[in-house]
């Protein structure tokens, strides 16, 4: 299956979630179209608003490795159903990608495969004229 690396590397990532008030650990791993696989962890706040999801810290250590073009991501969390991105992980996601295979697993290996224009379609109409 051609998600099971990115899978583990998301399961890795997840080992680092800082996840204090929410107990619920994420771990997001996006393949670049050059081949790396670059990871990020939900990182909370007591101020809750300002907690970032794993796949958009994985997104912003992307471009800031200097990577913005994606060919895959997969999410993993515990939870009974696997957990797709949420609506603003979508819609930043759809700032680098025009379509993109999703595969979210939660830790029995359970899977749930969609694409970004599935969970957000028309993310970017009439968006500053477009
Ligand atoms: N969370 C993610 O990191 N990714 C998702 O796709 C769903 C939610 C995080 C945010 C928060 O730290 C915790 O999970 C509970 O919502």
């Amino acid at each position: 299956m051609i998600f099971d690396d990115l899978i583990d590397a998301a399961k890795k990532a997840r080992g680092q979630a800082y996840a204090p008030y929410s107990k619920f650990a994420v771990g997001a791993a996006l393949l670049t179209k050059s081949g790396r696989v670059i990871t990020g962890c939900n990182v909370e706040n007591l101020s809750f608003g300002l907690t970032i999801c794993a796949e958009r810290a994985a997104v912003f250590t992307a471009i800031a490795l200097g990577e913005k073009d994606f060919a895959a991501i997969a999410v993993v969390a515990d939870s009974l159903t696997p957990v797709t991105p949420c609506g603003a992980c979508r819609q930043v996601l759809a700032e680098f990608a025009e379509d993109l295979p999703i595969c979210s697993a939660n830790l029995q290996d359970l899977r749930f495969t969609s694409t970004l224009r599935e969970l957000l379609p028309r993310a970017k109409e009439g968006i500053l004229g477009a």
